[in-house]
Formats: C-alpha cells, sequence, structure tokens
C-alpha cells in the first residue's frame, strides 16, 4: 500500500497540549467543592487488624469522613471476567474484612477538606494489629512450589527421553526479583456522582474496562457509569484494571455527596498498586553436536497475592521461539505477602525469554559455538506451538543487520578477553520478541461543515501515540491534513475500543477507525447525489473522494465542506467496526527482534556499564516510525533497569516493602544511557491487518535483560542467573 501519512515520522498531534499544561492529566483535575481521599496503608503483612482509633482523627482540622471496614457501605465484587471485560486488579473489596494480606493494604480512608489535611490525618491514624507467624516475603525466599496452573502447561514430542539421549545439555535455574512499574504518574481517582450516574477520572489504560467493574461493583447500569482517561502519566499495564483505590474513592463520593479524589502517593503506589511478580524458572536444553535442539523443557513458578490469582505465563514462548520436535513447559503459582502483582510491559513473555535467552547462551557455551550461530541453526518458519506459517518474520534479517551493525564478527568468545584500557569488554546477545494480537473494536467519523474531521474511539493514549496514528489514519483515508483532525479518546461513553495493553492498540483501533471514515464518505455520497445536491441523479459508487473532496468521472470536484455547507448539513458521521477473522486459523502473528550489547565492567573499581545496544526489530509497518523508536527505546532503557537495578526487596522477616521509595528501588537514569541504536525493519504485516501494523509497545523489553546477562558472562565468567545484576554478585 501505497501511503501518504502512514507509515511517515509525525510529530505527536497532542504534543502541543502536553508541552502547554492543557493536557489533563487525572491528576491535575479539580472540581467544585472536591474532598480528597487519603488511604492509609497497613504496617503488616500478615495479621489481623484488630483497632482502630478513629475519634482523635475526625477531630483533626478539615477531616469529614474515615471509612474502614466497620462503616463501609456493603458492595459487590466484580467477577472480573476476561470474556465480559470487568476486570479488577485485585477481586478483593477494600476494608472488605478485617485480614491483612499484603504490607500496605488499605485499612481505612480519611477524606478531608484538603490534601494535605487528609494526609495528615491519615498518617496520625493509630492501628492496632495482631501480626500473624509465617508471612512468606516471597517466591524468592523459598523452595515451596505452590499449586501447578494445568492452563499454562504444554508439550511436544517426548522431551524427558530426547533430553535424556542427547549428547550436550544445561540444565539451570533462573529468578526474577520482583519489579515495580514506576510511571510517573500515580495511580489517580476523581470520582462525582450526578443524578445517580457515578462520574469517574481515572489515570486508566482500560476506559472501558473500568466502566464494566464500576457497574458491577455499584450495581448499575453500565451507561450510569462514565469513565475519563484523556491523557496519562503512562502505566506499563498497571493501569489496564482497576485497583481498590478507586471503589474506595466512587464510595466515599456516593456517601458523601460531594466529589471526591484521591492520588496515591509513591510509596502506597508501590506497596498496593501492582508489581511484575518474581518467578523462578528452571530451564533444561538439549542438542546434538551440531547444536540442533533436541528437547526444550522450562518449568516454572511465578508468585501471586493471596486476595488475586494473578497469572504471569512465562512459559509459552519456550513452545514458539525455535524449531524443536521435543518441549514441554509448566507452571506453578505461589501465593505470597505481597501487594497483588499485575501485568508490567511483555508480561510473562519478558521473563520467560529472560531465562530461555541465557539458557540458550549457556547450551552455546556448552557447544563451544557462537551464540547467534545456535540461534540461526534453529531458526523456525512456522510456529511449532499451532502448527501454523508465520503470517510474516523477518528475524534473519535482524539477527544480520543487528549484528552487522554492532560488528559482532570481531567478537572474541574467550572470556574477559576483550579489554580497552582499564575495561573488560563483553558483548551479549539474545533473541526479542512478543505474541501479535487484535480485538474488536468500534469507532466513529464525522465529517463536519467546518471542514474539519472528528475520530472517536472508547480507547485511550497512556504516551504511546494513539492520538497520533488515528489522526494519521483519518488523514491518510480522507486526506485532510492532521490540523483539520481531532480525535477523540479516553471516555467509555465512545464507541467501545480496546485496553491499551498487550502492543494491541494501534493493530486493533485503526482498521475499526478506517471503517468508520468509510462508512461517513459513504454517507457523504449520498448527501451529494440526493435532490438539490452538486451530483444530483449521479451513482454514488461513481464517485471518488479525494483530498477533502467529492470528484465525479468528469473531474467536477466538491469538497466536504462545501457540500455540507450547501446542503444546510452539520456533519455526516460514520461509524465503524473491526474484529480479527479468519486469518487466526490461517497464521499464527507475532514480532521479532534481536538485541546486540556491550557492557564494560571496570574490576579495579567495580563498575559495570552498559555502552552499547544495537536492536532490529520486525514489527510489521512502523505506522509512526518516529513514535515506534520511541517505544523501542524506552523499552531499552527499562530493560537495564531490570538486567542491572530493578528489584523490589521485601523484608525476609515480616514480608514488609523495604524499599518503597524512588531514592531505595533503582531505576536506569541518564547518567546510565549507553548508545542505543534501533532500527525497525519495514515489512507491512497485511495478513494481521489492512495497514501491516503488529503493535510496539512491549517487544522491545524482552531480550534485554538476558543479553545484558550473556554480555556480564563474556565480560566476568561469572554467569548471573538472578535478576538485577547488581555488582555484589560480581565480587
Ligand atoms: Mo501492557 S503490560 O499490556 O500495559
Amino acid at each position: 500500500m501505497d501511503t501518504q501519512v502512514i507509515g511517515h515520522r509525525t510529530p505527536r498531534v497532542d504534543g502541543e497540549n502536553k508541552l502547554t499544561g492543557r493536557a489533563d492529566y487525572t491528576t491535575d483535575w479539580y472540581v467544585e467543592d472536591m474532598l480528597h481521599g487519603y488511604p492509609v496503608p497497613a504496617s503488616i503483612a500478615h495479621g489481623t487488624l484488630e483497632a482502630l482509633d478513629i475519634e482523635p482523627v475526625l477531630a483533626m482540622p478539615g477531616v469529614v469522613a474515615v471509612y474502614h471496614h466497620g462503616n463501609f457501605p456493603r458492595l459487590y465484587r466484580s467477577p472480573s471476567s476476561q470474556a465480559h471485560q470487568d476486570q479488577v486488579s485485585e477481586v478483593r473489596l477494600p476494608f472488605e474484612d478485617e485480614r491483612i494480606h499484603y504490607d500496605g493494604q488499605y485499612v481505612a480512608m480519611v477524606v478531608a477538606e484538603r490534601y494535605e489535611q487528609a494526609r495528615a490525618a491519615a498518617q496520625a491514624l493509630q492501628a492496632r494489629y495482631r501480626q500473624d507467624d509465617g508471612a512468606r516475603p516471597g517466591l524468592l525466599y523459598t523452595r515451596e512450589d505452590g499449586r501447578p496452573l494445568e492452563s499454562e502447561g504444554g508439550s511436544r514430542g517426548d522431551p524427558e527421553s530426547a533430553y535424556e539421549r542427547a549428547p550436550v545439555k544445561i540444565d539451570h535455574v533462573y529468578g526474577i526479583a520482583p519489579e515495580s512499574h514506576m510511571q510517573m504518574e500515580m495511580h489517580a481517582t476523581l470520582a462525582q456522582w450526578r443524578d445517580g450516574r457515578l462520574i469517574v477520572h481515572e489515570s486508566s489504560q482500560g476506559v472501558i474496562y473500568q466502566q464494566k467493574a464500576m457497574a458491577r461493583i455499584f450495581d448499575l447500569p453500565e451507561e450510569q457509569v462514565e469513565v475519563i482517561s484523556h491523557y496519562i502519566g503512562s502505566g506499563f499495564g498497571n493501569k489496564l484494571f482497576m485497583w481498590p483505590h478507586a471503589v474506595a474513592v466512587a464510595a466515599a463520593a456516593r456517601e458523601l455527596g460531594r466529589p471526591v479524589k484521591a492520588v496515591l502517593p509513591r510509596q502506597q503506589d508501590m506497596e498496593s498498586g501492582g508489581n511484575r511478580p518474581a518467578s523462578r524458572q528452571r530451564l533444561r536444553l538439549a542438542a546434538d553436536e551440531q547444536g540442533r535442539l533436541q528437547s526444550m523443557r522450562h518449568d516454572s513458578t511465578t508468585e501471586t497475592s493471596f486476595v488475586h490469582p494473578y497469572v504471569d505465563s512465562v512459559g509459552s514462548p519456550t513452545l514458539s521461539l525455535y524449531a524443536c520436535d521435543n518441549a514441554a513447559i509448566s507452571q506453578h503459582l505461589l501465593e505470597v505477602n505481597h501487594g497483588t502483582p499485575c501485568p508490567m510491559r511483555a508480561p510473562g513473555e519478558v521473563s520467560g525469554i529472560y531465562a530461555l535467552e541465557c539458557a540458550m547462551d549457556e547450551l552455546a557455551i556448552a557447544l563451544d559455538m557462537d551464540p547467534l550461530e545456535l540461534r540461526r541453526r534453529n531458526y523456525n518458519h512456522e510456529d511449532p506451538a499451532k502448527g501454523l506459517p508465520w503470517s510474516s518474520k523477518h528475524l534473519d534479517t535482524c539477527y544480520d543487520s543487528a549484528a552487522r551493525r554492532f560488528g559482532w564478527e570481531r567478537r572474541d568468545s574467550a572470556v574477559g578477553s576483550m579489554t580497552e584500557g582499564d575495561e573488560i569488554l563483553g558483548w551479549g546477545m539474545a533473541t526479542s520478541s512478543w505474541f501479535a494480537g487484535r480485538q474488536p473494536c468500534m469507532a466513529r467519523v464525522e465529517l463536519r461543515a467546518d471542514g474539519t474531521v472528528l475520530a472517536a474511539c472508547g480507547t485511550q493514549d497512556i504516551g504511546t501515540g494513539t492520538y497520533t496514528v488515528v489522526a494519521q489514519t483519518v488523514a491518510e483515508l480522507t486526506g485532510v491534513p492532521l490540523d483539520r483532525v481531532e480525535v477523540r479518546l479516553g471516555e467509555s461513553s465512545l464507541p467501545a475500543g480496546p485496553l491499551s495493553g498487550g502492543s494491541m492498540a494501534t493493530a486493533t483501533t485503526l482498521p475499526a477507525v478506517a471503517a468508520a471514515v468509510r462508512a461517513a464518505i459513504d454517507e457523504l455520497k449520498e448527501v451529494a447525489t440526493d435532490e438539490d445536491a452538486p451530483f444530483t441523479g449521479a451513482d454514488p459508487d461513481g464517485l471518488t473522494f479525494r483530498d477533502g473532496a467529492l470528484v465525479d468521472a468528469q473531474g467536477k470536484r466538491v469538497t466536504f465542506d462545501e457540500l455540507l455547507t450547501g446542503q444546510k448539513l452539520g456533519s455526516v458521521n460514520g461509524d465503524g467496526q473491526a474484529a480479527p477473522g479468519d486469518e487466526q486459523q490461517q497464521y499464527s502473528f507475532r514480532s521479532f527482534g534481536a538485541h546486540f550489547v556491550e557492557v564494560r565492567w571496570d574490576p579495579a573499581i567495580t563498575r559495570l556499564r552498559v555502552s552499547r545496544v544495537v536492536s532490529s526489530i520486525d514489527i510489521g509497518r512502523a505506522v509512526n516510525p518516529a513514535t515506534a523508536r520511541n517505544q523501542v527505546e524506552g523499552a531499552i532503557v527499562m530493560g537495564m533497569g531490570m538486567g542491572l537495578f530493578e528489584k523490589l526487596d521485601y523484608d525476609p522477616r515480616d514480608a514488609r516493602l523495604i524499599n518503597n521509595n524512588y531514592s531505595d528501588y533503582i531505576v536506569t537514569s541518564h547518567a546510565d544511557m549507553p548508545d542505543i541504536d534501533v532500527e525497525l525493519l519495514d515489512n507491512p504485516d497485511y495478513a494481521f491487518n489492512e495497514f501491516g501494523a503488529r503493535g510496539v509497545g512491549e517487544i522491545g523489553l524482552t531480550g534485554i535483560a538476558p543479553a545484558i546477562a550473556n554480555a556480564v558472562y563474556h565480560a566476568t565468567g561469572k554467569r548471573i542467573r538472578e535478576l538485577p545484576i547488581t555488582i555484589d554478585k560480581l565480587l
């Protein structure tokens, strides 16, 4: 498809709003008569709340109410069903009982006239607990495995006997510490009730999901709930499904008859607003002498809280990434006294690919083979998990191109052999991958008499550039310039759109917007061929729409604004919808890439730095190469955090979170920044959708941490199998 706007670098259409402060983030919203809620977190991780000393707090300045188990209104749990889109992050309602399951679980919420008053009162509230013995501080502190998860198992061939027979094999256990999303904008809710209708501003990755969940919890018809999320300071998965703070705020607003807003402090966001669960993964790989995989076994355990069974699917990439006749995955789930985990960028797969790609490196060393060559020898052309061909796979090009740009052929495989001054260089690589998904979606487009076009969809832009790609789609299909396209997103009352999650929003939304554009143009043609219209009597199908105008075979041209103005019409509207079809039975859809990493290890001062990252990523067509590249670059930075720094530290004695703040939880900073070279291949995947776009949000993160771990081994000879690779592990 020859395109004018799609596939071309396009500045964000919402950029000016963001730079000038006009972007209305939930955290910034103020309404008349608004009260402030401030949750009170438990200070134990396992036990019972015995008493709350409410009276002194009620007497504090500005305090209006304190909600807790004793006075919180009775609500209903959301069924939290994926199929019905009423998923929540934690099914347990706030203040449901007095059991405490994790550090930071809400025991009360103070509501006051001012934010500072609510915070002061919340911090003054005295609670008495009975702390139970036996708190589980996390998966990585125990050998327990919890319960088997049948849903996460799968196998083909006979991996056990193939493993026994094979001449070269490895068997190792890898661990990943729990991580925090550390998004810029805190979880935040502003709830207002108007004539029995609940209006919620939420920093949300899924306004439709939150609308449905709120409707279940407050027993309201869905249309009585509106959820608004025009701008969000990013989420990375912790804002896909709503959390208990939103329920507490909405209930308080109803009880008090006034709007209530809560913005979680960072500490609470980290304790009770989601995390990537720890995982422990055993990888058994076996190959013949030529490096052809004979057997792959991947047995994992992930953790969840005691109040919500969250599962990170870590095993699935192992069944798909390489050619191997014998493969099996299994998974267990262990409940621990942590805040409930949730999806975090490339959930499951990023963890599984970490273990798999470290294990591949270890297998390459056992074979005395170049690790890139090992990947090439096990290249597949169809998805062995589904027995279907890949719709479009150019991983070989990614390997070639990234290796060439990195200079991989100059690698000396001997550990510690590459030096520059006082530094030892380590070169490592890994495969990157993320499944490509699509959801059903609806959208509306209006061609308006003032010459502008409106596109509206109940999805949201979480900072990834959805406003821009929707505007590009309209501009592409109408020829109307971007500055005359208005995009409305982030309202649950708009035509139902997808979660901003799973890297699916672009591939899901754009086909529906395109269908709506076509429907609006069809409507315009009807109007144009009416009586007393410019093309009266003409066959609507004989008209074409180009550069914002209808044109007939004789070359007569009327712009849509002239036409509508002449017909005294404000607008014509088109409704569009799109959904995945039978292509899902013909192909398997997945994006692929390759990351090459250079680390520098200076043993004299025990300094480890990532100095270079070279990546090639194949995501089909990048609708906006500028924002798509941003996504991969950001993911690389996040992957450095996963590889080297990030770890939620729970106290092994009582399971309380130690580093619940930005100074003790270390993330990648500017000073850590390596030279980053990202290439996006451009191979439109038209089997997936008409724009050939598979999505880009998460893939960049997969493969970074193992490429770093492999590079660290190459530099130091130390195989660190537990993330993050902090300096102490190298001493
Ligand atoms: Mo992403 S974890 O699907 O927001």
